[in-house]
């Protein structure tokens, strides 16, 4: 529980001292006694602890200490401890053994409705705060490759509308540059295509990937079936920049098949590399993503060239023992949930 460690009672406590305070026109005996009487509930309030209270209100609605704990995955002798120091401070015995069942006592009855109450009211607070301090007011640091700019706005868009109170920044990096970002923890969630493979990162995949080669418009081999991928060979060929996820994946694809491209050009940004091959410097292969734009379509022909589109799949990822806020596992649940409805356009 989210209040486990706080000693609600103190609160109750200052309260009390605050209005007793007050009492200023007492006589000097009745002030010994009030301040006695102050001092008795002190110790009261004081030695009464919330894990006291839930290990007596989980014995008391299970009636057993066994299930109690196992309920608050303590010991069973542990249990037994916080209600013996419970009743101590009460001063009365709050279960009763009649035969071989226990009941509560009728003070016992009292603690219980009492600790009932409490446990409403801090789980009322709870909802509140999370209400007050998640979504309508939080923050949302996103990290995302530099590919995955064509599609994270549109499925950025219904989150920021349905939470308007939550300041979302997307840092826009290349594979290398974000790996690097999610070693130093800057942000909450990393989007990216190739996760590092360690068990301190959790990545989960929300959204197909397929690279795609392309080639001009009225390039020959543009309206050819089926070409063998030793094609892809004789051809000069542009790719990103060192560092980049996609010039990753293709050169690991390349490596796999025993492939080795002729590289003429390497540009740092997908579009120029679109214009590049539109231009005629030579063929690449791109995330079916990047060719969204019409004018660029119509300028380029994606070829059917055997083994591709290369499948890989975008994937959110964060370190593993990060404390995830309450907008990071919204937007998480969002993303899985919305990126199943999003398709990406056909090229053709
Ligand atoms: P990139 O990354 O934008 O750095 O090429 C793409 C990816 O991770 O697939």
């Amino acid at each position: 529980m989210y209040f486990s460690n706080i000693n609600v009672v103190k609160v109750v406590y200052i309260n009390f001292k605050q209005n007793s305070c007050c009492q200023t026109s007492l006589h000097p005996d009745d002030m010994k006694s009030s301040f006695r009487e102050i001092r008795q509930k002190d110790t009261f309030w004081k030695s009464i602890t919330l894990d006291q209270l839930q290990a007596f209100e989980a014995a008391a609605r299970h009636n057993s200490f066994t299930r109690a704990a196992e309920e608050l995955f303590v010991t069973q002798p542990t249990v037994s401890m916080q209600i013996k120091h419970l009743t101590q401070v009460i001063g009365m015995p709050l279960f009763e053994q009649v035969g071989k069942r226990v009941y509560l006592t009728q003070a016992g009855k009292e603690v219980l409705n009492t600790c009932q109450e409490i446990f409403r009211c801090l789980e009322k607070l709870e909802t509140t705060i999370v209400d007050l301090k998640g979504m309508k007011q939080g923050r949302l640091r996103l990290a995302a490759v530099t590919t995955t700019k064509y599609f994270i706005p549109k499925l950025l868009k219904p989150f920021c509308e349905l939470y308007p109170g939550v300041s979302v920044s997307l840092e826009i990096a290349n594979h290398e540059a974000l790996l690097a970002r999610l070693h130093e923890n800057l942000d909450d969630l990393y989007i990216l295509s190739c996760p590092p493979e360690t068990q301190d990162v959790q990545a989960k995949p929300f959204l197909d990937n397929p690279l795609v080669a392309i080639a001009p418009a009225n390039h020959p081999l543009a309206n050819k079936r089926n070409l063998p991928l030793n094609c892809l060979a004789e051809e000069p060929l542009i790719v990103r920049e060192e560092g980049s996820g996609t010039r990753k994946v293709i050169q690991r694809f390349f490596e796999q098949h025993g492939i080795c491209p002729r590289i003429n050009l390497e540009l740092g940004s997908n579009e120029a590399i679109q214009q590049a091959v539109i231009d005629g410097l030579g063929l690449s292969v791109l995330s079916l993503h990047t060719l969204n734009i019409a004018e660029v379509r119509n300028q380029l022909a994606i070829l059917d060239v055997q083994g591709f589109p290369i499948r890989c799949q975008w994937q959110v990822a964060f370190p593993k023992k990060k404390q995830l806020s309450i907008p990071t596992k919204t937007f998480l649940q969002y993303l899985l949930q919305a990126s199943q409805n999003f398709c990406i356009d056909k090229y053709n």
